[in-house]
């Protein structure tokens, strides 16, 4: 196996950059921070050290070469530290380890035990520093939720008696939150007026800390903006009514997500708004100017530093529309830019540009007369322009006399169950809305009428059997043309990707696809590698990369540019070691605070997630790499992931939920889809025709694949009904054009190979659905990187010729969970076909993960995901061993597996 090359030189220093304008400073009484010369600090939490760089799951799974936690960036940043406090939480964490669970898949808890202070230790730090700051730590992730209770959302009794006796005995207190996600603040009720400064540095990848010594020691004066609002308690959230059922999950808050119900229903409950974020220095900011000329609006806004620091400042573009027919939030972000950083006295014109279509609102019902289109209604829009969603003025207004259609689409994936939505009632002197609720419209269109009169047609058959993949790379042939060519046992090895930790593609990665098979190779069809995602590399080999900060905080930098450019620098990365797209990003909507995977995704708005989806994907392809928008769509919840159906409206759906993938398609010409594990109103997001075809492809005019999330399950596409993992040609017809993943060379006799040749035999499914998908995955392929590396091949996959009785086989009999080592003695020199036999009793969705070491020397990696304690075997790879004593060790990563046995045939 090739050693990785790790990182691009520049890319842990930009990617500090990148978390210092990410930071976002909400509270900054007194100038108590920066700290300054003059100051020394006690640093009160166990996060000082134990500093979480990102969330857990496949997100958080990158292994890094080093990585900075928060004493150590302050350190660097020469701020003089209590060594006396310092030494009692050495101490103490000495005694009271980091706990991880026992390693395995989703099984660190939410937070670690933190010291419990004694007022002694508090009052002697007080003697000795003249400041304090208070972390607070956090983690959360996938397959596993936030809580509500302490030690996840809300504080645990030591985090609270830090804070009372911290705040008693300073006067200068900061509170830093190390989090993925916003976590309760309603104990500042009592203790805010004590507490002077309050920082969420989120979640900031291996350089998270020296991020955060920079900011807090005012080398980088603060520019993160919240992505979400905090509102004061978890219950006014307005989807805390249905997060978490494991069944049904009704979207009753339709658009009114966030700010957009906050501002509109309950202005009260914000504790900081959208948008929010301090400077170490002021800001005037004031309209330059407003020019509305056809459709299109030019806001200029000018931007002043007016402080003593240098900085950087957001400038956001809101509308008020008219409640019109449909009801409408109070406001909606439409436009923002960041700064330069401004010197002290020095002024900065930003201009923003917004095209009025983008006020367009989806009509589900028809109330406006143009029924499954965007319209913009009559009456008047106003526009904002201010530095969050609260402290707004009016840039300029415009009125349409006549409601106006936008774009008239078709009903797609509307409800198929009633259930009544929020919309605005009467307006209150507050200038608030009451809540009022309507009927969803629900479906109306016959589905499977849709699917017949839109089947492609067979592609024309080309005699040239000699052509090849390369030949059309080489542009010598049509991918039509060539596709034409293959037989159904061909095509349907295309749209089944095999993983995690495939031998054909880089270690430890995800998932392989394309041509995995000798009479692919035979076609030059080459295996692509995707790889996890989203902030960073993942090899569960252990292979190092270099680690982002998490997607929560790449979207409080507000800065799309940075983001670009960052993941240029990841695309390089992908691109040096051979991965062909990035599993991100991630882009569900922040639709409930209590979302394990927060973290990976970007914001509660649409807009903002767009924008960063956009840049993301731009800058991984500048850099020689490929991005992949996931979850697609509606999966904002981690409990019961695969069941839990997202009932909601169609405009819900529009306005909010594939928003963000929309503009990142549309702009960022998006090359790959996953869809996500979770139904949409009825249809399991793998199997659904309106997502992946009306939708996706036939108004947005997406011309990449999509992927199915890891094993996930398709049911009916008409009638939705119990779903499975192999019914892949359910998948196809919705054009989810790849099944993420079969075991390593276990697509060959899988039953989802099976059921395609079945279904088109009995003809629930053409021949042209199959070749559409392939065309749409290849199509990709042609266009990855991997067309530029030579096809590896694995020419002894010829598993036929395993079957032989005669063949020499030995095993070794190596039960084993954790780390172990054994010897393999062969009779005969050869090349040996290298089998597992292995169990996971983890949740069906767990990864876990061992290294096979042969001599020394790292030959594979062994995943599976849970098994149902069910005895699995797979082909793990093939390889020359010479005869002789050999050394065998297994080196468990994640743990969670259960090695029954290694079997060796030659081949
Ligand atoms: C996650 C995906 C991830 C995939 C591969 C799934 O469990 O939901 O986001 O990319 O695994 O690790």
């Amino acid at each position: 196996m090739n050693d990785v090359k790790t990182t691009i030189d520049r890319f842990p220093a930009f990617s500090r950059i990148v978390n210092t304008e990410g930071i976002t400073l909400l509270k900054n009484n007194n100038n108590t921070l920066p700290i300054t010369n003059n100051d020394t600090v006690s640093l009160f939490g166990r996060s000082q050290i134990n500093y979480y760089r990102s969330g857990t799951g496949s997100g958080g799974a990158v292994n890094v070469l080093y990585s900075i936690n928060a004493l150590e960036g302050l350190q660097n940043n020469d701020v003089k530290i209590n060594q006396e406090l310092l030494q009692i939480y050495l101490d103490f964490i000495n005694k009271q380890p980091f706990n991880n669970g026992d390693g395995s898949w989703a099984s660190e808890p939410w937070h670690q035990q933190e010291l419990l202070l004694t007022e002694n230790i508090v009052k002697n730090a007080a003697l000795q520093s003249n400041k304090a700051i208070v972390f607070l730590g956090r983690t959360a992730g996938e397959d596993n939720d936030n809580h509500e209770n302490e030690g996840s959302f809300k504080l645990t009794k030591e985090e609270m008696i830090m804070i009372e006796l911290v705040t008693k005995h300073f006067d200068q207190v900061v509170l830093i939150y190390n989090v993925g996600n916003i976590i309760d603040m309603s104990y500042l009720e009592d203790h805010g007026d004590k507490i002077d400064s309050i920082v969420y540095a989120w979640q900031g990848g291996m350089e998270g800390g020296n991020a955060l010594g920079d900011v807090l020691s005012g080398k980088v004066s603060p520019s993160g903006k919240l992505p979400d609002t905090i509102a004061k308690t978890i219950s006014d959230y307005p989807t805390s009514k249905n997060f978490g059922s494991e069944t049904k999950n009704y979207y009753e808050e339709d658009i009114y997500v966030g700010y957009r119900y906050f501002e509109t229903f309950n202005r009260d409950a914000v504790l900081f708004p959208f948008g929010y974020g301090l400077s170490y220095t002021t800001f005037d900011v004031a309209l330059n100017s407003f020019n509305y000329t056809d459709k299109n609006i030019v806001i200029d806004v000018d931007v002043k530093n007016i402080g003593n620091y240098n900085g950087k400042e957001v400038i956001q573009i809101y509308v008020e529309s008219p409640q019109g027919k449909l009801g409408k939030p109070y406001i909606e972000l439409k436009g923002f830019k960041k700064t330069n950083i401004i010197e002290p006295n020095e002024l900065e014109t930003v201009s923003i540009h917004v095209n009025v279509d983008e006020f367009a609102s989806y009509d589900d019902s028809g109330a406006t007369g143009f029924k499954s289109a965007y319209v913009l209604e009559a009456g008047t829009y106003n526009i904002y322009y201010g530095v969050n969603s609260r402290e707004l003025n009016v840039a300029g207004s415009f009125t349409i006399d006549k409601t106006t259609l936008v774009e008239q689409l078709q009903e797609a994936a509307a409800p198929i169950e009633s259930f009544k939505r929020m919309i605005p009632g009467d307006r209150l002197q507050t200038g608030e809305y009451e809540i009022a609720y309507q009927d969803v419209p629900l479906r109306t269109i016959d589905l499977e009428k849709r699917i017949n009169n839109n089947l492609p047609k067979e592609l024309n058959k080309n005699n040239n059997k000699d052509i090849t993949f390369k030949d059309v790379f080489d542009q010598k042939a049509s991918l039509q043309d060539f596709i034409s060519t293959l037989s159904i046992d061909e095509l349907s090895l295309i749209v089944l990707g095999e993983g995690m930790s495939h031998p054909l593609v880089a270690p430890g990665t995800a998932a392989a696809f394309g041509g995995l098979y000798p009479e692919l190779h035979k076609l030059k069809i080459p295996a692509a590698c995707a790889a996890d995602g989203p902030s960073g590399l993942r090899m569960d080999t252990g292979h190092k990369a270099t680690q982002m900060p998490i997607g929560t905080l790449l979207a409080s930098t507000w800065n799309t540019d940075l983001i670009e450019e960052l993941y240029t620098l990841e695309g390089e990365e992908l691109s040096l070691n051979e991965v062909d797209t990035l599993l991100g990003p991630g882009m569900n909507i922040h639709r409930h605070p209590l979302c394990g995977r927060n973290f990976e995704y970007f914001s509660e708005d649409p807009y903002l997630t767009g924008k960063m989806a956009t840049a993301n994907v731009l800058g991984l392809r500048k850099g020689g790499s490929e991005g992949t928008l996931k979850h697609y769509a509606a999966n904002d919840q981690e409990k019961a992931r695969n069941d839990v159906d997202s009932i909601l409206s169609e405009r819900a759906l529009r306005e909010i939920h594939i928003k963000g993938f929309e503009m990142a398609v549309k702009e960022g010409k998006a090359r790959s889809v996953m869809t996500a594990y979770n139904p949409v109103n009825g249809h399991q997001s793998a199997s659904h025709y309106d997502l992946c075809t009306t939708i996706l492809r036939n108004e947005w005019n997406y011309e990449g694949m999509v992927m199915t999330d890891w094993w996930a399950r398709m049911n009916h596409n008409v009638t939705p009904d119990q779903s499975s993992r192999d019914r892949v040609p359910e998948m196809i017809r919705s054009q989810n054009d790849l099944y993420m993943v079969i075991p390593n060379f276990g697509a060959a006799d899988s039953p989802h190979r099976k059921n395609v040749r079945k279904y088109i035999e009995n003809g629930s499914l053409t021949l042209a659905e199959l070749q559409r998908s392939v065309y749409n995955v290849l199509s990709f392929v042609l266009q990855a990187p991997v067309m530029n590396r030579p096809v590896k091949t694995l020419e002894i996959l010829d598993l036929k010729s395993n079957t032989d009785e005669s063949a020499y086989s030995t095993s070794v009999n190596f039960y084993a969970t954790a780390d172990a080592k054994g010897w393999l003695n062969l009779e005969e020199s050869g090349t040996f076909l290298i089998e597992v036999a292995m169990r996971s009793k983890l949740s069906e969705l767990a990864q876990s993960s061992c290294n096979l070491v042969l001599n020394e020397e790292l030959i594979s990696n062994i995943q599976s995901n849970g098994t149902n304690n069910e005895v699995v075997i797979e082909k793990v790879m093939t390889i020359d061993i010479p005869k002789g004593v050999h050394t065998l060790s297994l080196g468990f990563k994640k743990p969670g597996l259960e090695i029954l046995s290694l079997k060796f045939t030659k081949i």
